[in-house]
Parts: structure tokens; sequence; C-alpha cells
């Protein structure tokens, strides 16, 4: 069973972007954004580079800022060369783990079946994955959810996310209505659990994240190329906190 989960959570993917000044210039403006008792409606997650998560982390530790690896090895240790396992993600301190983004799926050909072996690896670790699903194709979108549903979730997780991220709409600027964003929420509930908790992402910004906050069925945004500037991914959260309430 997934919990029934009534946070809104806002997730900052910063693929492979950052420097140690930016983690700087990420922790000063969020200390100014964040420290308000509205902040504490939503989640906000950051999944920078590993290399950046125990800098970033510390700099924001006076605030409830959650932290995700962006992947995660699906053993807890071994001869792996350049992997991370889902223990050491977790002894860093993260509560989250991004797993079967669809750039892993293109450029790394990570499977579903993998994602659900990661899964179930963070899981015991203690993490929540972070799953992230996505048709490539409009025409057969369902038939795709459904076997990314089937095959990657692991059965019985008791807390995970679920990220619906149309890879059509990945860093291109294209967003599905949001009629269509609720139907696949719906089709993804009604193919895990009612109770999961279903984020969107893809070409999330300034601009539409107000819009995309109110859709029904849909709690939280895992924002791509928009949360790299502080500027912006501040203006996100402000919104989103805005249009929630
Ligand atoms: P984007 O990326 O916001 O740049 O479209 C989203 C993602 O890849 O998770």
């Amino acid at each position: 069973l997934i919990d029934k989960q009534s946070k809104y959570t806002v997730v900052a993917n910063w693929k492979m972007h950052g420097s140690f000044d930016m983690c700087d210039s990420f922790a000063n403006k969020l200390s100014t954004v964040c420290n308000s008792d509205s902040f504490t409606k939503i989640e906000t997650v950051i999944a920078p580079p590993f290399l950046y998560l125990d800098s970033i982390g510390k700099k924001l530790a006076h605030l409830s800022i959650k932290f995700a690896g962006q992947d995660c090895h699906f053993a807890k240790s071994g001869a792996y060369t350049s992997d991370i396992s889902a223990d050491m993600l977790a002894e860093l301190g993260c509560k989250y783990v991004i797993l079967g983004h669809c750039e892993r799926r293109k450029h790394y050909g990570e499977t579903n079946k993998t994602i659900c072996k990661k899964a179930e690896s963070a899981i015991l670790a203690g993490l929540v994955p972070i799953i992230c699903i996505g048709e490539k194709c409009i025409k057969r979108a369902f038939e795709e959810l459904k076997e990314q549903c089937k095959s990657c979730i692991p059965k019985n997780a008791e807390k995970i996310i679920i990220a619906y991220e149309p890879v059509y709409a990945i860093g291109t600027g294209i967003v599905p209505s949001q009629g269509e964003i609720k139907k696949a929420a719906e089709f993804i509930k009604s193919n895990v659990n009612q109770n999961a908790q279903v984020i969107y992402g893809g070409s999330v910004n300034e601009g539409n994240c107000k819009q995309i906050a109110q859709i029904n069925g849909i709690q939280g945004l895992l924002v791509g190329s928009a949360s790299i500037k502080p500027q912006s991914f501040s203006k996100i959260v402000t919104e989103v906190i805005e249009s929630l309430g």
C-alpha cells in the first residue's frame, strides 16, 4: 500500500548542472524565501549532482528542505565503478532518490526492471523513491504508462512518489493541457494505488507552475531547467504556495 500523502512536493532536478558557487547562491536565496510559516505548506526537495549534496545540505540544514539523489545503484555495494548506492545517499541525509528519469532511460538504457530493482533497494535503505514514468508517444500514452506502472513500481511499496513526465515535454517548452495531465494522473492512480502521490514534470516554469499546481490529482512538481536558477526556482516555490492557498 502507498500512504496517502497530504503534502505538495516541489523537486528541483539540477541534472548535470551546478558548482559550489551555485550551491551558495541557492542557499542564500532559499534562506530568505523558505523561512516563513507558509513555506511548511509544501515540501521542497533539491536534487543536485551527488558531488554537491553535502555542501548544499549543510548550508540549508536550518530549513526544512529535503534532498534527493538523481539516481542510485540497485546493489548495496560492490564493484560498480562510479556508482552510488541508496545506502550512501541515506547516510548523507537524503530523503529521496529520483529513479527512471527519461534521460537515464535514453542515455544509459535503463529498463523498467532495473528501475524497479533500484526502487526496492532505495526503500530498503529508508529512502523514498521518486519514480519517473511518461510516454514517448502521445498516441500510445496509456499503453506505455500501463506497462511502466506494472513493471517499475515495486509491489507493496509503502511510500513512493510517481513523477509523471511525458518525454516530449521534457526540456521542450511543450506542456500537455491541464485535462491531459489530470487524466494521466487518474490513470496512474488507477493502475498503482488511488492514494499514490503523483507529481508532474516537463517544462515547468515560473509562468505555468501556478496552473499546473491547481490540477486535481497532481501533488507536486519536478522542475528541471527552471530549477537551476535560484531566482526562478524560488519564484516557483512561492507561486505554488500562493496557489495552494
Ligand atoms: P524540464 O525537465 O523542466 O527541463 O523540462 C524536467 C525533468 O527532466 O525532470
